[in-house]
């Protein structure tokens, strides 16, 4: 009883940050992402009566604790549906460092929920599969279905899943991560979101989260890039101003991430035109129309101080693979 998936990170446009129900994971406002065709998460699971616990192995390292029980945990809510009682075996990898906001907690919930429902002999539908994946970690249920996604976020469980809004084909932007920290964040996502109401500005926040889904899918449906930039930009900055304003503060920005807002702006004043946002983490996702990527890979390397560029389109959900 083994079934192997391969899913991706996804980076938000409109993004999630704060929730209706803490436990089931609803958000507050729905989100819009688009898939990552490079960075992404490998997992098998195996059930078997061998084995007497399950086991947890991320990037060749066996993981105990708080991550495994949270794994463990998600594991049970699958074999209560299918009825099947074994202890399982899950090995993970991701193509990218964990825990710097990258999402590596939406690819690897969206390949785990895959390859479980697999492995026990489940056939779910594609919002069956984003609604598991969103108990697992939030985020996750938008790496599921294909391309550019909506989350709607729905009041009740049944009703909060995502969907493909267009197919990874339809509009070339891409995305170029650029790798300016590696580390663990000291808060994780998950305990960042409960800080949310202590922010004075979390309010104004959501009161306009509708009218900016409203305006993205617009901008999308009219491929108007510069539109479609300003919105994402705003959203990014707006979502950390409500992170550094909580009780206690999230700072998830470097000094790099700063220069590099900067220079993005700047850069398009001068001709590259290209915006930023950033999730949970110090690293910066430029947003380009696939006809500057050249353009702007030559104003990237010019530069000192980047680990890594990640030069991404978008791509397909999550699927089983050999
Ligand atoms: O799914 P979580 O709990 O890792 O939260 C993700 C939150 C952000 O990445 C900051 C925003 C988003 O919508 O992806």
């Amino acid at each position: 009883m083994k079934a192997t998936a391969k899913a991706p990170a996804n980076i938000a446009f409109i993004k999630y940050w704060g929730k209706r129900n803490e436990s089931l994971r609803i958000p507050m406002n729905s989100s819009i992402s688009m898939n990552l065709s490079e960075v992404f998460t490998t997992t098998s699971v195996e059930f078997s009566k061998e084995y007497i616990d399950d086991a947890l192995v991320i990037n060749g390292n066996t993981v105990d604790g708080k991550e495994k029980e949270r794994v463990s945990e998600f594991l049970d809510r699958i074999r209560k549906i299918s009825k099947v009682k074994l202890n399982a075996k899950v090995v993970s990898k991701n193509n990218f460092p964990k825990g710097t906001g990258m999402a590596s907690s939406a690819s690897g919930f969206a390949a785990l929920t895959l390859a479980t429902t697999k492995a026990l002999g489940l056939n779910l539908s594609e919002k069956e599969l984003s609604i598991l994946a969103r108990l697992g970690s939030g985020s996750a249920c938008r790496s599921i279905p294909d391309g550019i996604v909506e989350w709607k976020s729905g009041k009740q469980s049944n009703f909060s899943y995502a969907y493909s809004l267009y197919p990874p084909d339809y509009w070339d932007i891409q995305d170029v991560i650029l790798i300016i920290g590696e580390k663990d964040k000291k808060i994780s996502s998950t305990e960042g979101h409960a800080l949310v109401e202590s922010s004075p500005f979390y309010k104004s926040r959501i009161a306009k989260m509708d009218t900016k889904i409203r305006d993205i899918k617009k901008a999308l449906k009219e491929k108007d890039f510069t539109k479609f930039g300003q919105i994402i930009e705003e959203e990014a900055v707006n979502m950390h101003a409500v992170m550094m304003t909580s009780k206690p503060g999230l700072f998830y920005w470097l000094p790099e991430t700063l220069k590099f807002m900067l220079l993005v702006q700047n850069w398009r004043d001068n001709g590259v035109e290209s915006y930023f946002t950033i999730d949970a983490g110090p690293n910066i996702h430029i947003i380009c129309e696939g006809k500057s990527v050249n353009k702007l890979m030559k104003k990237i390397k010019e530069l000192k101080g980047i680990k890594n560029a990640i030069v991404n389109k978008p791509s397909i959900g999550a699927r089983l693979i050999d």
